[in-house]
């Protein structure tokens, strides 16, 4: 049997099932046996019932995206096998709920291999409690895949511990019934064996949510205020855990305007902060965003994407907020807005956006996504000795200096102080203002002002980390995605390039204001430009034609999930 690099295994069931909890613990029972993970999940907005999936991707080797379709689906209902049946494919395998749930049929279906697996059942009348139907299936999964049981026992411990003992035992003893029923009905007959990697200890397993949060954490954030929302709430959940462990200050606050109203305070205050909402909060936050901008405070601003407009698709993934982020906001608001790739980016690009948050002093997006954010992943830890931190510029005061707080510099960046400071007396409001912070309506104090709060920002490119371009001699088409569409997009290249074609990429993550010195020099170099992203509107390639003035190939999809590398790679050879 040969074993298998890359293996996608999706699990699929009714809300309230355990999909979720299923998927979770076989990712994290093969990261700790030294395997790449990477996960996908998507979940009704219902708390119970809907159809739920969590997909799994395992590899000995680092993984870029989801990846194209699946190999293995586990079914807990017949919804969810419904739901799967036409993606299934020569040589995929298929585990259901048979018999004895309300799949009503045996599957023989013409080369997919078919286990049926009692969960249910098997849960009721020989676990003892229904709701361990998810371990049965779990228990079928890995013996099939051979994935570690000591592993998948230490999550149960883990996940259920504080539930009890006798839940954790219930799960236990589910576990090897679903690993009995493989061993005493099948003789396996699919190809795939995941075997484990090598044990790394310096590697972690963490959720782009929570990455978002540990990025703060040692960016120095040391106050954090958030309305829960979905798919954002993650990262204030770790973030709840983790600052009071440093000293440092959570404030849940009764919306979203009041989290940024909160943050703004703390930043005045001399503050590292940061707010974590999605679009309809970010929505909310407008008014606000503008004020810190003009009242130039470093304010981080996570926004978890997902589908749009208003409360619109809460669970599900989309990039449809770069033009709120990028031109929301009433009046000329410099605003910079960073989006991540993989969870490794949403550490060290959270980093950045305090970093740029605290040089620039002006508020800072940092754009990530429902299915990055919520996707887990391997990844080796973070070595916070080894980044770089920039901290706000303090002004010094010297004998008979008077303090302006908005003095027009060279570098167009005002000393800041903290509030309370002798001498240094200034107001911070959001009202038009001369240097020295008194309000001020002059064409010549406007033109002044606003010029400012833009031209400060004349070396951010070179601030930020350079953007990464993979160009490939011959090529005619350059490709350019955002967000978590680049990992997706990386894969695609792969694809084509084995295929013999020849293109070119490149993965920006400063996508406001563009990094032109990058961007510009290859549009012009290719014939073609394509942009894969997931909006309606086209919105990079909207912003893009509008600031260079050149005319890119749009490709969008706006179904709520994100792209397969098959589709781009197909999408490259059909404009090649
Ligand atoms: N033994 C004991 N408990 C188990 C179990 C087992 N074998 N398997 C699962 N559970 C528990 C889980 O611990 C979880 O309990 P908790 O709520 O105390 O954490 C619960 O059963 C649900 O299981 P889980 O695996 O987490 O989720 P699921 O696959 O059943 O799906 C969701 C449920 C995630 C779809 C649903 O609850 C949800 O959150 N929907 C989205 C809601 C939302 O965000 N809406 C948008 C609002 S704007």
């Amino acid at each position: 049997m040969a074993e298998r690099n890359d293996l996608i295994i999706r699990f699929g069931g009714e809300g309230g099932e355990g999909v979720i909890s299923a998927g979770d613990m076989v990712s994290q029972a093969a990261a700790r046996s030294g395997l790449e993970v990477l996960t996908f999940k998507t979940f009704p907005a219902e708390i119970k019932g809907g159809y739920a999936m969590y997909q799994v991707r395992f590899s000995h080797e680092k993984i870029l995206s989801e990846g194209s379709g699946f190999d293995v689906a586990c079914v807990f209902n017949n919804e969810a096998l419904q739901a799967n049946i036409k993606s299934l494919k020569e040589g995929s395998v298929l585990i259901y709920d048979f018999p004895g749930g309300d799949i009503e049929e045996e599957q023989n279906i013409p080369g997919v291999t078919c286990y049926a697996v009692p969960m249910g059942k098997l849960a009721k009348e020989e676990a003892g409690n229904y709701r361990s139907k998810n371990m049965i299936a779990l228990g079928a999964v890995a013996e099939l895949f051979s994935i570690s049981r000591d592993g998948i026992r230490g999550t149960i411990n883990s996940k259920f511990g504080k539930k009890g003992q006798d839940v954790v035992d219930m799960n236990y003893k589910a576990l090897d019934i679903g690993r009995d029923h493989i061993r005493n009905n099948y003789k396996k007959t699919d190809p795939y064996k995941m075997d484990s990697g090598t044990p790394q200890e310096d590697m972690v397993v963490m959720s782009g949510n929570e990455a978002i949060g540990l990025g703060a954490l040692i960016a120095g954030c040391n106050f954090f205020s958030a309305y829960p929302i979905t798919p954002a709430t993650e990262v204030g959940i770790y973030l709840s855990n983790q600052l009071p462990k440093f000293n440092r200050t959570l404030v849940q606050a009764e919306d979203e305007i009041a989290s940024l109203a909160n943050v703004i305070g703390a930043s005045y205050a001399g503050a590292k902060v940061m707010t974590g909402t999605s679009g309809p909060g970010v929505s909310l936050m407008q008014e606000l965003i503008g004020m810190a901008s003009i009242m130039e405070l470093p304010v981080v601003i996570a926004d978890v994407q997902r589908g749009g407009p208003s409360t619109g698709l809460p669970t599900k993934h989309e990039q449809s907020d770069l033009l709120l982020a990028a031109h929301g906001c009433h009046g000329d608001a410099s605003k910079v807005v960073i989006s991540p790739e993989g969870v490794e980016d949403c550490v060290y690009l959270t980093i950045e956006a305090f970093n740029v948050a605290e040089k620039y002093q002006l508020p800072v997006y940092i754009l990530s996504d429902g299915s990055l954010g919520l996707r887990t992943s391997s990844m080796k830890r973070p070595d916070p000795s080894k980044v770089k931190i920039v901290n706000r510029e303090m002004y010094k005061k010297t004998n008979g200096d008077s303090y302006n707080r908005y003095a027009l510099t060279e570098s167009n960046i005002s000393p800041m102080v903290h509030p309370g400071e002798e001498g240094c007396a200034y107001i911070s409001a959001s009202l038009e203002h001369a240097e020295s912070s008194a309000p001020r309506y002059t064409a010549e104090n406007h033109t002044a002002m606003l010029d400012k709060r833009f031209n400060k920002l004349v070396d951010l490119e070179d601030f930020f980390p350079a953007t990464e371009v993979d160009e490939q001699e011959g090529a005619t088409l350059g490709v350019l995605a955002w967000g978590s569409t680049i990992g997706t997009l990386r894969e695609a290249i792969g694809i084509v390039r084995k295929e013999g074609l020849k293109v070119s990429a490149m993965y920006p993550k400063l996508v406001w204001p563009l990094p032109e010195k990058a961007m510009k020099p290859f549009i012009e170099k290719y014939d073609k430009i394509l942009i894969p992203e997931i909006n309606k509107q086209g919105q990079l390639a909207k912003v893009m034609r509008g600031e260079f003035n050149f005319e890119p190939i749009s490709y969008t999809i706006y179904g709520g999930l994100p792209f397969t590398p098959q589709m781009i790679a197909d999408k490259i050879k059909e404009v090649i």
